[in-house]
C-alpha cells in the first residue's frame, strides 16, 4: 500500500507577493497562487513596506482559499501549516505570519516557520525530482547574494555573499538610472540582447574574500558612465549599457560559483532567486558548467521569483527533521540562511 503523503499548506508574504501553495511530500506542487503587488509598487519606483503590508492585509485571507480550492482539498487535510517567517520586511512579514499562526492554531495543525531563502534554494527540489543535497547554491534575489554549500536538508554552509547590494537591486536601479523602470532585472533581461556588452563596467573582487561579491561599484560606474555620456551630449545607448552591465554582473557570478564548485570538489551547481531567471546569466552559467563537466540546475522563472511553492518544499524538509515552530512564532526580518 502506497504511504499518505504530508501535505502542508504553505504561506510567503516577505515583500512584494502574497502567495499561498500546497505541496506534498516537498516535491509535488498542487496548487500555487501568487498574488503579485508589482503594478502598485511600479508608480513609486520600488516596494513600499507600508503599501505591502496593507495589501498583503487585504489579499492573504482569499489567497489562501484559492490556494486550498485549486488543490481541492480542505485545511482539515493539511499535515502541517508552513510560513515564511523571515528575512524579509517586518510589516509584509507579520500579515503571513499571523495568518499562519491563527489556521494553525484554529485547526490544531503543527507550525513550521521557514527562512525565505532557504525556500529559494528548496525551489530546485520541486524542479528537479531527482536533486538531492550536498551541492553548492549560487542564491541571487532582490534582498540576498550568497554562495552557499547546503550539506543536507536544512543545513548550509555559507561561503560568500554580498558586501553591499544584492544582484537583484542592483538591477533594479541600474533600470531604474537608464529610465526602464521597476522591477529592472525583467527589463534588463529583455534589452540586454539588443545591445552590445562594448562598454567596460568594473567586475569587482573583494580582497581577501574570493566567494564575495560587491554591486555597488557596479552600479555607480554605471551611473558615472551616463552622467559622463550626457556631459559629452552623446546619446545614451541604453541597450549597450544594459548589455554591459548585465554582462559584468554575469560574468562575476559565474566565476565565483564555478571556483566554489572547484575548491569543494562538487560536479553540481544549483542556483536560485529572482536574479537566476535572467536568460544572460543562465546561458553564461550553462556554458560555463558544460565546459567543464558541471551539472546546473535552475527553476523554472515562475519559481525562481517570490512564491509560496518553494516555502512548502522547504518545510517539508524541517518538518522531517522534527523541526516545528511553537504557536508564538514571531516575524524575524533579519534572518540568516542556516538560523534556526
Ligand atoms: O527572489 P525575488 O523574487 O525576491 C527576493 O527575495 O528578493 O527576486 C526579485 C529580484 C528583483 O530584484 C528583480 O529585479 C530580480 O529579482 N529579477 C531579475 C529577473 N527577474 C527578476 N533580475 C534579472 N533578470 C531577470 N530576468
Ligand atoms: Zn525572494
Amino acid at each position: 500500500m502506497e504511504e499518505r503523503p504530508c501535505t502542508i499548506l504553505a504561506i510567503e508574504s516577505s515583500c512584494d507577493e502574497t502567495a499561498a501553495a500546497v505541496v506534498q511530500n516537498g516535491r509535488k506542487v498542487l496548487s500555487n497562487v501568487i498574488s503579485s503587488q508589482i503594478a502598485l509598487h511600479t508608480l513609486y519606483g520600488g516596494v513600499v513596506p507600508e503599501i505591502a503590508s496593507r495589501k498583503h492585509v487585504e489579499k492573504i485571507n482569499p489567497v489562501i482559499m484559492e490556494a486550498l480550492s485549486q488543490a481541492n482539498m480542505r485545511l482539515e487535510d493539511m499535515d502541517a501549516i508552513a510560513v515564511t517567517y523571515g528575512p524579509g520586511l517586518v510589516g509584509a512579514l507579520l500579515v503571513g505570519v499571523a495568518a499562519a499562526k491563527a489556521i494553525a492554531f484554529a485547526a490544531q495543525k503543527p507550525l513550521i516557520g521557514v527562512n525565505h531563502i532557504e525556500g529559494h534554494v528548496a525551489a530546485n527540489f520541486i524542479a528537479h525530482p531527482e536533486l538531492e543535497p550536498p551541492f553548492i547554491c549560487l542564491i541571487v534575489s532582490g534582498g540576498h547574494t550568497h554562495l552557499v554549500e547546503m550539506k543536507d536538508y536544512g543545513e548550509y554552509e555559507i561561503l560568500g555573499r554580498t558586501r553591499d547590494d544584492a544582484a537583484g537591486e542592483s538591477f533594479d536601479k541600474v533600470a531604474r538610472a537608464i529610465g526602464l523602470g521597476y522591477p529592472g532585472g525583467p527589463k534588463i533581461d529583455k534589452l540586454a540582447p539588443e545591445g552590445v556588452a562594448n562598454i567596460p563596467f568594473p567586475r569587482a573582487k573583494v580582497e581577501g574574500a574570493p566567494y564575495d561579491f560587491s554591486f555597488s561599484g557596479l552600479k555607480s560606474a554605471v551611473l558615472n558612465y551616463i552622467n559622463h555620456e550626457e556631459m559629452l551630449g552623446h546619446e545614451i545607448r541604453r541597450a549597450d549599457i544594459a548589455a554591459s552591465f548585465q554582462d559584468a554582473v554575469v560574468s562575476v557570478l559565474v566565476s565565483h560559483a564555478l571556483e566554489a564548485v572547484h575548491d569543494r570538489g562538487y560536479h553540481s551547481l544549483v542556483m536560485a532567486g529572482g536574479v537566476a531567471s535572467n536568460k544572460g546569466l543562465r546561458s553564461a552559467m550553462s556554458a560555463a558548467c558544460e565546459k567543464q563537466g558541471i551539472k546546473l540546475y535552475y527553476p523554472d522563472p515562475i519559481l525562481c521569483t517570490d512564491n509560496a511553492a518553494m516555502i512548502g518544499s522547504a518545510a517539508y524538509y524541517e518538518f522531517m527533521k522534527g523541526r516545528v515552530s511553537g504557536y508564538d512564532l514571531n516575524a524575524v526580518p533579519g534572518l540568516k540562511i542556516g538560523q534556526r
